[in-house]
Parts: C-alpha cells; sequence; structure tokens
C-alpha cells in the first residue's frame, strides 16, 4: 500500500508560530507545514523582532522560538505573501499588542476582503487605515494613543476563522473579554491551541467566549509535532479514488471541523479506517487507510456542511468529473474569494478540458463521466486548484498540461512527487 505523510498542518502551523511569539518562554516546534504561506508567517514574525530559528527536520520545518522581549513594532513592511490567514490572524496579534505596522501582501492576497476582520478590531477600538483600496491591503495599524481595547461581541456574516482568530487574538493579548457567535462552526484551531496554552477560551457550539477575570495573561510556551494537514492529504485521497489504489495516510490532523471531506469521499463509495494516535495541544492525531470503490458516486453538498469542507472543494468538484452522474456544490460563495475565484477558476478550467460543468452563484454543477479529457490547464496561481486538476489528471484517459506546477508549493511542496508514487 503507498504510504503517505502530508505535510504539517498549515492552520496550526500559522498559529503555533504567532502564539509562540507572545508566549512566556521559549518554544519548540517540530513538523511545521514547509509551505510558502507557513514560512510568510515565521518572517512576519521575524519582522517583529522575535527570533525565529527555522531547520528542515525530518517531517517539515522545525522552529525554535525565542520571544526575548516580546514582540515590537517593525521597522519595515509586513510582507504576508500569499497568506490571508498571515495577514489576517497577524492584524489581530498587532492590534492586541498595540503596536503600530503596515501590512502587505502578493496581487491575489491584495485582491482579498479585509473589511472583515477590520471592522471588528475597529470595533474594539484598533486605528486602522487603508492605504490603497478600501477593504483591501496593503493597510496601517496605528499605536492606539492610550487606554486598553473595548470589549466586543460580534456577528460575523460568514463562518471564517480567520476573522474569529483575528478578533480573539487581539481580545486574549490586551486581556478584555470577546464573544464571536458564527453563523456556522468554522475551524477551532486558534480555540483549541490558546485554551491549551492556559488561556480562559471556550466555546459553546458556534460560539467562542474569551473572559480574562482571573487570568494572569501568560500564554505558555509550545512544545508540538504539528499534526499533518487533512487538506493535504485529501489531494492523496482524491489520487487513491482516481487510480483505484489504496493508500495509509499518517500522522494526520481528525480535527472535526477539518474532515468534512471524508463524510463525501464516503458518500462517493470510499472505505475509511480512521485511528486515533494522539492528542497534541488539544488537536487529534489520526492514522487513515483509504480504499477506493470501483466507481464513483456523485455527491451534493451545501449548507452547514461546508465550513468543514471548503479547501477541499476544488479537490471534490475534480473527483466529481469522474463520478457516475451529476454533482453540486452549493452555499460555497467564499469559493470567490480565496486565493483566487475558484467557482470560475474551476469552470473555466473544466471547460477547457471537455468537462461539462456549469457555474452558479455560490457553487459549481458538475457532470461526471469516463471520456477522455485533454488540454492545458491554468490555476491563476492559485495552489488548490494546481492541485485539484493535478490529482484530476491520475485519472485513466486524461492527458492534462498543468501551467505553473510550481504554485502548489504554497501549501504542499512535495505534492508532485507524492502524486507520482499513484502512477508508479
Ligand atoms: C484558514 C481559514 C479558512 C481557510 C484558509 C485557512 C485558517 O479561511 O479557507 O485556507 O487557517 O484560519 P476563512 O477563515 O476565510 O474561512
Amino acid at each position: 500500500m503507498i504510504e503517505v505523510r502530508p505535510p504539517g498542518d498549515k492552520s496550526i502551523s500559522h498559529r503555533a508560530l504567532l502564539f509562540a511569539a507572545v508566549a512566556g518562554g521559549l518554544s519548540r516546534i517540530r513538523g511545521l507545514g514547509d509551505g510558502e504561506d507557513v514560512r510568510s508567517t515565521a518572517r512576519v514574525v521575524q519582522g517583529l523582532g522575535v527570533d525565529v530559528e527555522l531547520v528542515d527536520g525530518p517531517h517539515g520545518l522545525d522552529a525554535r522560538i525565542d520571544p526575548g522581549d516580546g514582540p515590537a513594532t517593525p521597522t519595515h513592511v509586513l510582507d504576508c505573501g500569499n497568506s490571508g490567514t498571515t495577514a489576517r490572524l497577524m492584524a489581530g496579534l498587532i492590534v492586541g499588542l498595540g503596536l503600530s505596522a503596515r501590512l502587505d501582501g502578493d496581487e491575489s492576497l491584495r485582491a482579498r476582503p479585509m473589511r472583515r476582520i477590520v471592522y471588528p478590531l475597529q470595533a474594539m477600538g484598533a486605528r486602522i487605515e487603508y492605504l490603497g483600496a478600501p477593504d483591501r491591503l496593503p493597510f496601517a495599524i496605528s499605536r492606539r494613543a492610550t487606554g486598553s481595547l473595548r470589549t466586543l461581541k460580534h456577528r460575523p456574516r460568514v463562518a471564517s476563522a480567520q476573522v474569529k482568530s483575528a478578533i480573539l487574538m487581539a481580545g486574549v493579548l490586551d486581556g478584555v473579554a470577546v464573544e464571536i457567535r458564527e453563523p456556522g462552526l468554522s475551524r477551532d484551531h486558534t480555540e483549541r491551541l490558546l485554551a491549551a496554552l492556559g488561556a480562559p477560551v471556550r466555546a459553546e457550539g458556534p460560539v467562542v467566549l474569551f473572559e480574562p477575570d482571573g487570568w494572569d495573561g501568560r500564554l505558555d510556551a509550545i512544545e508540538l509535532d504539528v499534526p499533518g494537514d487533512p487538506s493535504s492529504a485529501a489531494f492523496v485521497t482524491g489520487a487513491a479514488l482516481l487510480t483505484g489504489r489504496p493508500v495509509g495516510i499518517r500522522h494526520v490532523s481528525g480535527n472535526p471541523t477539518r474532515t468534512g471531506f471524508l463524510e463525501v469521499l464516503r458518500t462517493m463509495g470510499a472505505d475509511i479506517e480512521r485511528s486515533h494516535v494522539a492528542t497534541r495541544c488539544g488537536e487529534p492525531v489520526e492514522d487513515w487507510v483509504v480504499r477506493p470503490p470501483a466507481r464513483l458516486d456523485p455527491f451534493d453538498v451545501g449548507g452547514d456542511d461546508i465550513p468543514a469542507l471548503i479547501d477541499e472543494l476544488p479537490l471534490l468538484a475534480a473527483l466529481a468529473a469522474r463520478a457516475d452522474g451529476q454533482s453540486r456544490i452549493r452555499n460555497a460563495d467564499e469559493l470567490r474569494v480565496k486565493e483566487s475565484d475558484r467557482i470560475r477558476g474551476l469552470a473555466e478550467n473544466f471547460t477547457e478540458i471537455g468537462v461539462a460543468a456549469t457555474e452558479t452563484e455560490d457553487g459549481l454543477v458538475i457532470e461526471g463521466g469516463t471520456a477522455g479529457l485533454s488540454g492545458r490547464v491554468d490555476p491563476r496561481g492559485d495552489h488548490r486548484i494546481a492541485m485539484a486538476f493535478g490529482v484530476l489528471g491520475t485519472a485513466p484517459d486524461t492527458d492534462l498540461r498543468h501551467a505553473d506546477p510550481d504554485c502548489a508549493a504554497v501549501s504542499y511542496p512535495r505534492f508532485w512527487a507524492d502524486l507520482e508514487s499513484f502512477l508508479e
């Protein structure tokens, strides 16, 4: 059986680096994701004067983080690269610490909405000014004149872990109570990690509360082996389904706010065994065995199921193109504001290679089948679109050429090598 250990989870890696920067001692984190996004967070944390040593370890990047006297106002613009999580969580951290900073990103990140975090942070008392277009990077955060932030009860319009986390970072670091009531449960890594480090953060369904009364404000230093990234593992399971080869996935996060795609794979006919291996900083670590069915059934996803599989929708769409019938993705309008407009990018590339797919306002309708597919895929710089079509290219009777395969390195630098093992 093919065995794959995915890179360290990207969402957990960002958070571990950010919390280590403000923790009360030296942190050691092993197996961080080695993609460009995690490196962006490490670089931005270094920009605040925090000592971050990164070395290549056996399972990704190993980091030693010494906060010293704590983060300080940076002397240069903090470049968040392609990473929305870096920009949005870092904004919360800077506001919570009462520092000044300018944040910016690459062309894709400059096109993504920022008001969703700027508005609640301003409501807490932050001073943030857009330096270019409204609602977009770059923006400048200015040091508060005096006093602490205001408490906040926020009801975001979308379920977004980045919004929730930015508000939590600000509240926790300044010691003011916050409550976030989401329309659905987004990934909960921030809550889990903060609670594991000693902060009084608790969740009641989609409501997260930070109540500082009686807490000394100190976060413990971090000792962590980062669980593998289920979003990267998803592409590997997809290759298993399309090539008919079982796969073992080792040391992967089994966090239920991330593993919704496994239920869709089951609907498609896959046999999936999950075994619990450990719990690390409140995060479940699992091993999986995924056995492909003889033929793939179509699926219909939408509603409350979307947040727990939002990043896996490009991959699921690619699998739908090889299913026996029509699949639907609904209520996924957030896909339009990811690293690219993923609904448009999927639809246009499907048309290009011969898959019958229709774009809707908030999703896609995809006609599956086994007819030959060929043509050139252009992911428009979006790592998950590139990898989704990379996986589709492992199916029989496909002849896909990939423009810009290297953009997969944003989250999964070893992706194409791991995919090769299914074709040997
Ligand atoms: C992430 C949250 C999600 C997800 C992104 C990573 C995070 O975005 O799509 O890839 O680490 O918090 P939103 O919070 O915008 O939904």
